[in-house]
């Protein structure tokens, strides 16, 4: 393939790359969003194989790689359960990462790769190598970390060392100390040693920052470590002059950039005091709210029987499903129970909140894969003041998001957290197997109101049951 083409062939890539994320933004255009990025990347990945720089030497290199990594993948892919996406996105944004720094390495022991380079353009390249080698080095370790924290194999308790602020602070000034090193050393020798030391300190400061962000943080260190591995992704084209994928890279680490900032917003947290860390705790232990926001009342339990009852009477019905949907796997019921109120002439509408589930848009997929109409599928802040005049609020295996203590109780770990106010319904349902805390590990002031019932149990059992009680 010639030059010209391959280039040609790129600026096809990264168009296709555009309009995948364009499409990628709304539920109804993903699907076509997800095949624009295929074959934008399976173009990006031909036009590399059969472009002017590699040579015949390098393709069975380039096959068996691919074979490996594609095998590893398919296996990957097939096997991982919906619940356990976040975790496979922090694996495989810590093999970006890993591979940027090795990029990096590489490329500066390769002596071709300075070859016939002025004194400002090595300057360049090695700066390049620098920057590639201490972001990659940062979203390995990070993303090593935040896999450990999301698959539970490491606490979800921030850790906290003393003066951790002013230990970051020091190991960035080591880095720029050994930055001006290594552009000054005289042999490639004397530059490996500046490297290896950033390299550590690179790969410790990014276990010490993810270890002190707390669980209920981790979803906006996931999309954060995603825009990182764009940027070592950036990096790694500018090292091997590769513009499709400082391109790429750019585009990863901007959206990743974006998402990490509205996932804050959706949770009211500032971006720098997320990075600064320590929110958050184990999910499953109850913060207890303090002052006036401790629960008051009495939780009262409700059949599925009696639960049928209040679907059938209602108007109106909004759905607010949540992590717990997910685990029960009980989308599908859902929307049985759906077109049966639909068909009754009761007006039902989903409520989803930006950060329901473990990933961004995770009950977005459930539902779509569930086929559950786009129209009644809705925002956050597009339904959120209709509870007043809803007959019926069904809170399926949600907790967080639907806590009041969010809005009441300035002293919860959740405070400000934008929620849905299931509460103002006339009656609100909790479909959930005990009393237990959600992500954040904070107690609900819900399940005491006057107007909630509780459904006690498995979420798709439960609804199997409401759905049986609701044709009889
Ligand atoms: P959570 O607050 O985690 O609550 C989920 C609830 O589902 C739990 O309290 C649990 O109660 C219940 N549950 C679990 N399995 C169930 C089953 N089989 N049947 C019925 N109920 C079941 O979830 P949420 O309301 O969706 O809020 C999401 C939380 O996760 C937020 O704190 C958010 O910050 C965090 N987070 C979000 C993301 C993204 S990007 N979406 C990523 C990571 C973390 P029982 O044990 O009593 O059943």
């Amino acid at each position: 393939m010639s030059a010209s083409l391959a280039t040609v062939s790129y600026i096809g890539a990264t168009i296709l790359f555009i309009l995948s994320l364009g499409g990628l933004s709304h539920p109804e255009t993903s699907r076509r969003g997800n095949l624009y990025g295929m074959i934008g990347m399976t173009i990006a990945v031909l036009a590399t194989i059969f472009g002017p720089r590699v040579t015949i030497a390098g393709l069975p290199w380039i096959i068996g790689a691919m074979a490996v990594g594609g095998s590893v993948g398919i296996y990957a892919a097939r096997k991982v359960k919906m619940t356990e996406m976040p975790e496979l996105v922090a694996l495989m944004h810590s093999l970006v990462g890993l591979a940027a720094a090795l990029v990096g390495y590489a490329n500066y022991i390769d002596p071709a790769a300075a070859l016939g380079l002025s004194s400002a353009e090595k300057a360049i390249h090695e700066s390049e190598i620098y920057i590639g080698i201490l972001i990659g080095a940062i979203t390995f370790s990070g993303s090593i970390i935040a896999f450990g924290k999301l698959s539970g194999k490491i606490g979800g308790k921030p850790l906290l060392l003393p003066a951790r602020h002013w230990m970051n602070l020091i190991g960035l000034v080591v880095v720029v100390i050994f930055g001006w090193q290594f552009l000054h050393s005289e042999s490639i020798g004397a530059g490996m040693i500046a490297l290896t030391v950033m390299t550590v300190i690179a790969l410790l400061f990014g276990i010490h920052m993810v270890m002190a962000i707390g669980g209920a943080d981790m979803p906006v260190v996931v999309s954060m470590l995603n825009s990182y591995s764009g940027w070592a992704a950036a990096a790694t084209g500018f090292m091997l002059n590769n513009d499709l994928l400082i391109v790429t890279g750019a585009l990863v680490g901007s959206s990743g950039a974006i998402l990490s900032y509205i996932m804050c917003r959706a949770m009211n947290r500032h971006f720098i005091s997320v990075i600064a860390g320590g929110f958050g705790t184990a999910g499953g232990t109850v913060v207890v709210a303090s002052g006036d926001a401790q629960p008051v009342g009495e939780v009262v339990a409700i059949s599925a029987v009696e639960t049928a009852e209040l679907l059938r009477e209602a108007r109106s019905v909004i759905i607010v499903p949540g992590y717990g949907m997910a685990v029960a796997q009980a989308q599908h019921t859902v929307y049985e129970i759906t077109q049966l109120l639909r068909e009754k002439g009761i007006n039902v509408r989903f409520g989803i909140h930006p950060v329901a589930g473990r990933m961004p848009g995770h009950m977005n997929v459930l539902l779509a894969e569930a086929k559950v109409p786009y129209d009644i599928v809705l925002e956050m802040d597009e339904l959120n003041a209709d509870f007043p005049d809803t007959d019926v609020a069904m809170v399926i295996g949600a907790n967080d998001i639907v806590n009041p203590g969010a809005q009441d109780d300035p002293n919860s770990p959740i405070a400000g957290m934008p929620v849905l106010e299931v509460w103002k319904a006339k009656t609100s349902i909790v479909m959930k197997r005990s009393m237990a805390s959600g992500y954040a590990g904070v107690d609900n002031p819900l399940f005491y109101k006057e107007n909630n019932r509780m459904l006690f149990g498995d979420a798709k059992k439960m609804l199997e049951e409401v759905f049986v009680a609701l044709k009889s």
